[in-house]
């Protein structure tokens, strides 16, 4: 079920049998020469429309911008600080939990919103703390490359060149929902250099063309389609168990 196809009753009905919210979150940043713009959300966002075809569970739009202040050296990149993204995961958080839900479940398609998610989570959290109260709701991140199965997957078709951004594994996952989106380059060097994330001058003089460590050439549409299957087993299998957590009494 999506929750922008959905109506306020709808939603209600829902969470009379779930309290449990997914919401797709990632960045849109440069992914190198072929990569969307968009693949940091639009994996997560691909996974989870595909897994609530076939489970019961409630997929919030997708927070789509992320903390990307390193790629903003290329075009098309919109960022978040991280201060800015805190306070307004912490709001979605916050709307999500006055209706009921009293588990989120973030489903994340970018390695540099980590750190920021789980510091949002730790000012929720340390809200309640703070006021010797219950907090009322538990956050979740997942990463999809982390779902059961993904990366044994992701290491069996891409043993050599997968990397840490514009990975052939991401790139695959949008070529299967987006077809008509692919793109094509001379890859050189075929497989990128890696090194450290520092500011966005200094991204795009260590990684000229975007790309980190990977050789996105690998990807293919039957590819993502293996992935975006097993990912979306094993969100379902995850979203129930987070659902089935129970707080001490
Ligand atoms: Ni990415």
């Amino acid at each position: 079920m999506l929750l922008h196809l959905s109506t306020w009753s709808e939603v209600e009905g829902f969470l009379a049998r779930s309290k449990t919210v997914v919401v797709p979150i990632g960045s849109n940043e440069q992914h190198g020469p072929t990569g969307l713009l968009g693949t940091d959300w639009l994996c997560p966002e691909i996974i989870a429309h595909e897994a609530q075809k076939s489970g019961d569970i409630l997929v919030a739009p997708t927070f789509n911008i992320g903390m990307a202040q390193h790629h903003l050296g290329f075009p098309g990149t919109i960022s978040l600080r991280p201060s800015t993204f805190i306070a307004a995961i912490g709001d979605w958080c916050r709307s999500l939990s006055a209706h009921g839900f009293e588990k989120i479940y973030f489903l994340n398609g970018h390695g540099g919103n980590v750190a920021t998610i789980e510091a949002a989570f730790s000012e929720l959290y340390a809200e309640a703390s703070f006021a010797g109260k219950p907090r009322g709701f538990a956050c979740k991140l997942k990463n999809w490359w982390e779902l059961k199965g993904v990366l044994a997957l992701a290491n069996s078709q891409f043993p050599t060149g997968h990397g840490s951004h514009a990975t052939p594994s991401e790139i695959a996952v949008t070529q299967w929902a987006y077809p008509d989106a692919i793109k094509t380059a001379d890859y050189a060097p075929k497989i990128a250099p890696t090194g450290p994330i520092r500011e966005a001058m200094d991204f795009r003089a260590r990684y000229p063309d975007g790309r980190m460590g990977s050789d996105p050439a690998q990807a293919t549409p039957e590819k993502g389609g293996e992935l975006v299957r097993m990912a979306a087993i094993g969100l379902l299998e995850d979203v129930a168990a987070f659902s089935a957590e129970t707080a001490p009494a």
